[in-house]
């Protein structure tokens, strides 16, 4: 990405990790293989992401819907979870990266939520890079949940229906900080959104990649942030 300049990449990059049961099939292992090699991408996406100045990274980790997972599955995502915040603190605080989540934390078993919240408190103040992981997340979910704060607001009298526009509504989301999505990458190379991020992928770019989450790494990054770089986004103007 040498001949990329910074301000040319996408300033939010987000990403749904697809296909790690898939990568653990295909060699005969337990889906669980497959999560594990696909935490081991995620450190290296990280560290790519961080290297090359891009401002915000989101990461479905974990969806609303995959709590109907077989639950020995969900119990090792949630200590994947785990080990990954352990693991990765120092090279998150040692690198100004910011962790933040969105989703229903409060689903997350405590074990694994405290570490989170534990490391989401002790780089807070960093501000290279934002690394957002999507936990017990739903972009309908979301939706209801800023619905529910509007109403709130509006029977308790400090908003008129009136008023609601697209800054209120954007202000009362989980993600309203972290601004639109400008790149949306996909691998496994399904052709779909999946309930992520349903609003501030309105104007996004998409690119899906065939190749399998565990083996989605720094030249297939490149490839993606290539492609982005060439295209010309209009958002429903003329230019
Ligand atoms: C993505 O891989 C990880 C999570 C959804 C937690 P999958 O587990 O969905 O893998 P496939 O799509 O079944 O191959
Ligand atoms: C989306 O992948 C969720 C995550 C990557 C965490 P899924 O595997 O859950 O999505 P579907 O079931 O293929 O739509
Ligand atoms: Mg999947």
């Amino acid at each position: 990405m040498n001949d990329v300049k910074c301000e040319d990449l996408p300033r939010h990059l987000a990403i749904i990790m697809d296909g790690n049961g898939r990568w653990a099939k295909m060699r005969g292992l337990p889906r669980l293989a497959g999560h594990r090699k696909g935490a081991d991408a995620v450190r290296t996406i990280v560290t790519s992401c961080r290297e090359r100045g891009i401002k915000v990274l989101t990461l479905f980790a974990f969806s609303s819907q995959n709590w109907s997972r077989p639950l020995s599955e969900v119990k090792g995502l949630m200590t994947l979870l785990y080990t990954y915040i352990k693991s990765e603190t120092a090279m998150i605080l040692d690198n100004g990266i910011r962790l933040t989540t969105i989703g229903q934390l409060d689903r997350i078993p405590v074990f694994a939520r405290a570490a989170v919240e534990e490391l989401v408190e002790a780089s807070e103040s960093n501000s290279d890079m934002t690394l957002c992981l999507s936990l017990s997340y739903g972009g309908r979910e979301e939706i209801v949940s800023m619905a529910r704060d509007i109403g709130r607001m509006c029977t308790n009298g400090k908003l008129a229906p009136e008023d609601i526009d697209a800054n209120v509504v954007e202000n009362a989301l989980w993600s309203s900080e972290l601004g639109p999505v400008d790149l949306m990458i996909r691998t496994s190379g399904e052709l779909r959104v999946s309930n992520f991020l349903l609003w501030s992928l309105a104007y996004s770019e998409l690119y899906f990649a065939d190749c399998m989450w565990p083996d989605f790494d720094e030249s297939a990054l490149d490839r993606a942030l290539q492609s982005y770089v060439k295209r010309q986004r209009r958002f429903g103007a003329v230019v």
